[in-house]
């Protein structure tokens, strides 16, 4: 079944973008990369999502997150597509956006890459594409997967949330709580022993006492 599950690595594909062929490796180097795809150009709510991810790119660049999107068209379309985009942002109707635009005319990267939404079909009855995003870290691993339907439009804002997750979780041995914003306390992972825990988190740790008795609910400041 084609698809990508946690874990996997990126396929090292070769493909047409709005800023020339790549090679997905290459593209990547040593980067964090986010790769999102989307049911079709000129269609409504993917503009505005291309354009809110074209307002965010210093915010991904600041993370070292490479941006890629993918759509089901041609480069040509996508360069036209590209000035609609900038237009809806309020810019100049230019042909480029701060991130490339993967060409997939014949739908081959979207089916290897599990992407279609067997729900919405195009004039000709064929699948478009589904709204996925997938976060590779610098070894190219696939770190976060989410899927939306075409008919749901993304929140960009809780992507760089997980973005900032993921990155804290790879180097600390904390995990994120519900809600977690950047600065908001985090929680020490279960397999941690309580006196590693005590000596790597120095801000202190505080466990909330729980009916079970079992103290798995420890909080630590959220390491620098
Ligand atoms: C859109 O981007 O607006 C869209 C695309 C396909 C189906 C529904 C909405």
């Amino acid at each position: 079944m084609p698809g990508l599950l946690l874990g996997d690595e990126a396929p090292n594909f070769e493909a047409d973008t709005t800023q020339g062929r790549i090679r997905f490796h290459d593209f990547l180097g040593d980067s964090w990369g986010i790769l999102f795809s989307h049911p079709r150009d000129f269609t409504p709510v993917c503009t505005t999502e291309l354009g809110r991810a074209a307002k965010l790119a210093a915010e991904f660049s600041k993370r070292n997150v490479k941006m890629i999107a993918l759509s089901i068209d041609s480069v040509q379309d996508h360069l036209s597509w590209c000035k609609d985009i900038n237009a809806y942002n309020g810019e100049q109707p230019a042909e480029k956006l701060p991130f490339p635009i993967i060409a997939d005319k014949n739908r081959e990267l979207a089916v290897k890459l599990g992407m279609l939404d067997p729900d919405e079909l195009d004039k000709d009855g064929m699948p478009l594409t589904a709204r996925v995003v997938f976060v590779f870290g610098p070894d190219k691993k696939l770190k976060l997967s989410i899927l939306y339907p075409a008919t749901t439009g993304r929140n960009f804002d809780e992507i760089l949330r997980v973005v900032d997750s993921l990155q804290l979780t790879a180097y600390k041995k904390v995990a994120t709580p519900v809600d977690w914003k950047p600065g908001d306390s985090v929680m020490v992972v279960p397999t941690l022993p309580d006196e590693e825990a005590k000596k790597l988190f120095p801000k202190g740790v505080f466990t909330k006492e729980l009916p079970s008795g079992k103290k798995y609910l420890r909080y630590t400041p959220q390491p620098e």
